[in-house]
């Protein structure tokens, strides 16, 4: 089956809206220090630009976690393949996140990384595709609410291929 890629936001559209969120990062965050983390791996092309566009001081880390399920589909079971080097205790926390689909994962990691004590604990996300939730999760930083179509590029795969693409897309199947 062939495929391919139509342009759903551009790379200047993406850009231009990561420096808004990373001003409004910097503004929310005045004298303090943010630790990012970085949900591997659709998450970290967003996170680099993120960080390079947030004004007060910046900590990073990185963890993986994986939802069993199939290439496009997650299942709710999720296994955390890396965890984090150190811990969230009195930090001020942001779970930097590719795309919030159904919620089932970042409900779990949300519980699981605020049981850390963290200082606090934010959520911000690429996208966003409401439509899709079946969990209560409360996203403070979006950058797009999307439709329920399946996109890649800026981090996100299918089947590991598209994370290079320097803008969103969606796969077509002809
Ligand atoms: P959720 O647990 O259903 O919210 O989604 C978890 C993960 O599924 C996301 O972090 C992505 O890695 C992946 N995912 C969901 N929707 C898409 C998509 O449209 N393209 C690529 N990956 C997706
Ligand atoms: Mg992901």
């Amino acid at each position: 089956m062939a495929e391919s890629v139509r342009v759903l936001l551009t790379e200047e559209e993406v850009d231009k809206r990561i420096k808004e969120l990373g001003d409004a990062i910097s503004r929310d965050y005045q004298g303090e220090t943010v630790h990012l983390v970085c949900v591997l791996k659709g998450g970290v092309f967003f996170m680099c630009e993120l960080a390079k566009r947030i004004t007060v001081p910046v900590t990073m880390d990185f963890m993986s976690a994986s939802s069993y399920g199939s290439s496009t589909k997650s299942s709710g079971v999720v296994k955390i393949v890396k965890d984090l080097d150190e811990p969230l205790k009195d930090r001020h926390v942001i779970i930097v996140e590719d795309i919030v689909d159904s919620g089932r994962t970042l409900s779990y990691l949300i519980k699981m990384l605020g049981d850390r004590e963290p200082a606090s604990i934010k959520l911000c996300t690429l996208l966003d595709k409401p439509e899709r939730r079946v969990t209560d999760v409360k996203v403070d930083y979006t950058g797009f609410e999307i439709p329920d179509e399946f996109v890649v590029g800026y981090g996100l795969d299918y089947d590991q291929r598209y994370r290079n693409l320097p803008y969103i897309g969606v796969v077509e199947f002809n």
